[in-house]
């Protein structure tokens, strides 16, 4: 099995759209009316979640009618709120077939399908002409790509000069082995968590200039202290990404946890832009 294929069965599910609007139902939404913003406990796989999507729009500046690239849309939750909040085209790619047909469903099911779709394929060889957008954005997916130049020679190459493109990625602050499972992966063979500094000399040899850089580590401290005191010792609620882990979803987020309070790991913010 290759790397992608490993990544793929990690975040296979079976049966995602039924679970996540059996939960919707049990949480008392409507599944006739439902909105980006009910989904967003579910649909936003990355620390943080909407309120990381909010503080991430904020640093990148996206602007309506802009055609934006999701890189690893995963069910497409950053995807909806760029076209929702912000009147961007939001394009979705994701290796996961699973992924695509829900981020499609769930634009449907919102009303955001002529805005937003996702398409089958690789970071690492996008299906798209050259400068096909104005920007790009990848959240919580360069850990598990190890060929990081590859992948954005691949992103620059979709970009016209001054595009913008953003990453919000987990980064490894010092070494040492890290827990698994985590969210992203079930082993360290599909693990590939590098420093800010490789992710900007990667960056700056593909033709970005990174703009800002932003440590996000106490910001997810204080996002899973939230968590905590609102579970108040009690399971997580109907709605949340343990939906989407599966049935060790709580000893991936447990090990993710530790790593990031130890200092081993941070989710972090790169702002870039095309040369
Ligand atoms: C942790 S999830 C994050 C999903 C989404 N970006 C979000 O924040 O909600 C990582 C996603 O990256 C996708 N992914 C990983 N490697 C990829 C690759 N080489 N090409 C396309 N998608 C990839 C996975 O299938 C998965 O959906």
């Amino acid at each position: 099995m290759n790397v992608e294929q490993a990544v793929a069965l990690h975040y296979a599910h079976g049966s995602l759209e039924e679970t996540i609007m059996d939960a919707l139902a049990a949480a008392g939404k409507d599944p006739g009316r439902l909105t980006p913003r009910d989904l967003a406990p579910v649909d936003e796989f990355h620390v943080g979640g909407r309120l990381a999507t909010v503080a991430f729009a904020e640093q990148f500046g996206p602007r309506p009618g802009m055609r934006l690239l999701d890189i690893g849309c995963g069910l497409g939750g950053a995807a909806r709120y760029f076209a929702q909040e912000h009147g961007c085209l939001v394009t979705g790619i994701d290796l996961s077939p699973e992924y695509v047909n829900v981020t499609n469903a769930l634009a449907a099911r919102v009303g955001l399908d002529e805005r937003v779709s996702c398409e089958l394929g690789s970071a690492l060889a996008l299906p798209f002409e050259p400068e096909s957008f104005d920007g790009a954005y990848m959240f919580h997916v360069g850990m598990n790509i190890e060929n990081k130049s590859k992948l954005f020679a691949e992103v620059r190459r979709v970009l016209p000069p001054s595009g913008m493109f953003g990453i919000y990625d987990v980064m490894r602050l010092a070494a040492g082995d890290l827990s698994f499972p985590v969210p992203w992966a079930s082993g360290p063979e599909s693990s590939f968590v590098a420093d800010a500094a490789s992710y900007r000399r990667l960056l700056e040899a593909a033709g970005f200039e990174v703009l800002k850089e932003r440590n996000r580590r106490d910001f997810a401290l204080e996002v899973f202290a939230q968590m905590r005191a609102r579970a108040g010792g009690a399971g997580p609620g109907p709605l949340g990404l343990h939906l989407v882990m599966g049935a060790n979803a709580a000893q991936k987020i447990k090990n993710m946890i530790g790593d990031i309070s130890a200092g081993l790991i941070a989710p972090t913010e790169l702002i870039c832009r095309a040369a």
